[in-house]
């Protein structure tokens, strides 16, 4: 199969990529596309058949439930019921934006393997024009996972869904580089108490000021048998070929680490703030500024995945306060070193 990559940003006319786009999804098929988190591999949620194609592509379980897109609030009671007060008031204070809502779902419209022997459905209106845009054209609900293959890290860019995909899905529209760059936050509603079962780009403490105390269990909780959480978190994810561990962002430290390891035949790929560039480490993939949270989040696959492209034998990954972005930044980093930290 040949996959088109084509471009939509703001500065052509597009209309003919999303109709192209659109006649795909009508037909069945699953198109790629960029939301502000990650790229998206997308199909209409309530066409079983083509929801299924989804699960194919990525190689991803069965068992592991998919959030639905929407591209406006008023939709939500077609796909949800009992929708509590807390989800409205998030709703309207986070949509469009990075917050899936896990809420009860209505029987019988989504297509089954959308919500695999579920009852709750998470439900989402992202907040990127050519996300909203096809589901404007669409008129249709959009099951999207992350549209990289299982087991790799999510993509950010339209290049990373190709190396990953092509060849196996027909389109990917190509909206650029991602802002936020981590997956939504996924907040489970349909509990006495929200609880985050995914931290991502809508905080904690942004969700506390809206709808008062919620719970967000750590990387230890999370591993406890009797803590609520989202199907997909029981998989490993994110972790690139060579193994990752963590670091403090100290210069001396990691100068130490990287030349012990380099005397043990180690090639020590390092991932870290910029000012850490002159570090005699084999490869070098910035973070950013050390101040901007944002930029560290936004990077992190990128730089997780051009690992993959080096020989490198041992990864190093410093880490960040979990504080606003910080603790979605750290469960990933988390994820991708398997709670590994560097030990001299
Ligand atoms: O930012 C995002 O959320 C991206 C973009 C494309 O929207 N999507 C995404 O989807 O990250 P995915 O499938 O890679 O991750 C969805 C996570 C999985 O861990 C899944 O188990 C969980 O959300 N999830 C989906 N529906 C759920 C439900 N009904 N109850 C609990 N967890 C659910
Ligand atoms: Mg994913």
């Amino acid at each position: 199969m040949e996959t088109l990559l084509l471009t939509v940003d703001e500065f052509v006319d597009n209309s003919e990529n999303y109709t192209q786009a659109v006649d795909l999804l009508n037909n069945g098929e699953v198109v790629a596309f960029p939301t502000e988190t990650v790229y998206g591999l997308g199909a209409v949620a309530t066409d079983e058949q083509a929801v299924k194609k989804i699960f194919t592509a990525k190689g991803r379980p069965s068992d592991n439930p998919l959030i639905v897109h929407i591209g406006t609030i008023e939709e939500v009671e077609d796909y949800a019921v009992d929708i509590p007060e807390v989800a409205k008031k998030c709703m309207e204070a986070f949509w469009p934006g990075p917050l899936t809502l896990v809420m009860n779902v209505k029987p019988n419209v989504l297509a089954a393997s959308v919500t695999p022997g579920m009852q709750t459905v998470g439900l989402r209106m992202p907040d990127h024009p050519v996300a909203l845009n096809l589901l404007k054209v669409l008129k249709k609900p959009l099951a999207a996972p992350s549209a990289n293959r299982s087991g790799k890290p999510s993509p950010t860019k339209a290049i990373h869904v190709f190396e990953d995909l092509q060849g196996i899905i027909p389109c990917i529209l190509d909206g650029g580089m991602t802002g936020i760059g981590v997956e939504s936050t996924v907040l489970d509603v349909t509990l006495d108490q929200p609880v985050i079962l995914r931290p991502g780009g809508v905080t904690k403490e942004m969700l506390e000021q809206v709808i008062g105390s919620v719970l967000e269990p750590n990387f230890e909780q999370q591993k406890i048998e009797s803590t609520p959480k989202a199907p997909g978190m029981k998989y490993t994810h994110y972790a690139p070929d060579a193994p990752v561990y963590l670091i403090d962002q100290d210069k001396n430290q990691i100068e130490c680490a990287v030349e012990k390891l380099q005397q043990q035949q180690h090639k020590v790929a390092l991932l870290a703030p910029q000012k850490f560039d002159d570090v005699n480490a084999d490869y070098f993939f910035s973070f950013g500024d050390e101040h901007e949270l944002e930029q560290m989040s936004g990077k992190l696959y990128d730089a997780l995945r051009a690992c993959d492209k080096t020989d490198a034998t041992i990864i190093l990954a410093t880490v960040t306060e979990r504080k606003g972005v910080g603790t979605a930044i750290m469960n990933r980093l988390e994820k991708a070193a398997g709670g590994n930290w560097y030990q001299q």
